[in-house]
């Protein structure tokens, strides 16, 4: 991770800037970064579907009646996202996610719970209430064309499917990866880019209005780098 020495002055314009881009790109690791930077708040809009997709797990929703969940359903979960300080906390059943939200079931299972419309739409409204004021770095894979389409700068991030796999790798078990464990990484990634492309509601799209960032060559610092230039040149901010 990078440590910035200096964290810039509050700014007086705070604008709403979008991170989208596959899995393993490092939207969300760049978006909060950025968002410390700027010192705007931080929305891993992942996170809100990843949520979801552990409460149906823990409350024992059986996948084959996902199809069918109604808005109240989701209601019944007790979902609350709270922004605290820079970034917004998941909570369930009172009790504060965070590590158990990136566990293999809830990666394996979430491609289903996002592809939902009444999911996509139950969560659109308290996305878009977040960046109500602005001074906030949304990542994830629909903000810039969907979620938050007035932002005033739009990153799309992506990079090859080898190091997006090795990247997560890295972040997940470390430097010990094995060739079986780099190719199913690849196709597990692999797997919940084409669910999130090819879904009817809010596929994955880069925006028109957005700037292609091709990290593939880029170490995270010049990723970062890279973002916060593009910032400062159309904004000022
Ligand atoms: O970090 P990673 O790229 O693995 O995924 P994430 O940002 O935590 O998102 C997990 C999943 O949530 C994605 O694979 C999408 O299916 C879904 N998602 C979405 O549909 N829309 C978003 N704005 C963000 C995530």
């Amino acid at each position: 991770m990078v440590d910035f020495e200096f964290k810039e002055e509050k700014q007086s314009e705070a604008i709403v800037i979008t991170i989208d881009g596959p899995a393993g790109s490092g939207k969300t690791t760049t978006a909060k970064e950025l968002a410390k930077i700027l010192d705007y708040r931080h929305l891993d809009s992942g996170a809100l579907y990843r949520t979801l997709t552990f409460s149906l797990l823990s409350a024992n929703v059986p996948t084959s009646r996902w199809d069918q969940l109604e808005e109240t359903d989701l209601e019944g979960l007790k979902l609350q996202f709270i922004p605290e300080g820079d970034c917004i906390e998941m909570y369930y059943n009172q009790r504060k996610l965070s590590s158990e939200l990136r566990s293999p079931e809830v990666t394996d299972n979430v491609s289903h719970v996002s592809s939902l419309g009444v999911v996509r739409n139950w969560l659109l409204g308290t996305q878009q209430m977040l960046g109500v004021h602005g001074g906030l770095v949304a990542d994830g894979r629909d903000m810039g064309a969907a979620v938050f389409p007035e932002a005033e700068v739009k990153i799309f991030l992506t990079a090859e499917l080898e190091i997006r796999a090795r990247r997560r790798l890295l972040e997940n078990i470390g430097e010990e990866i094995s060739k079986e464990q780099f190719k199913e990484e690849m196709i597990r990634i692999e797997e919940r880019d084409l669910a999130d492309r090819s879904r009817k509601y809010s596929p994955l799209i880069r925006a028109e209005d957005s700037i292609l960032v091709d990290t593939t060559t880029l170490s995270f610092k010049d990723q970062l780098i890279a973002v916060r230039n593009i910032v400062k040149d159309l904004t000022g901010v």
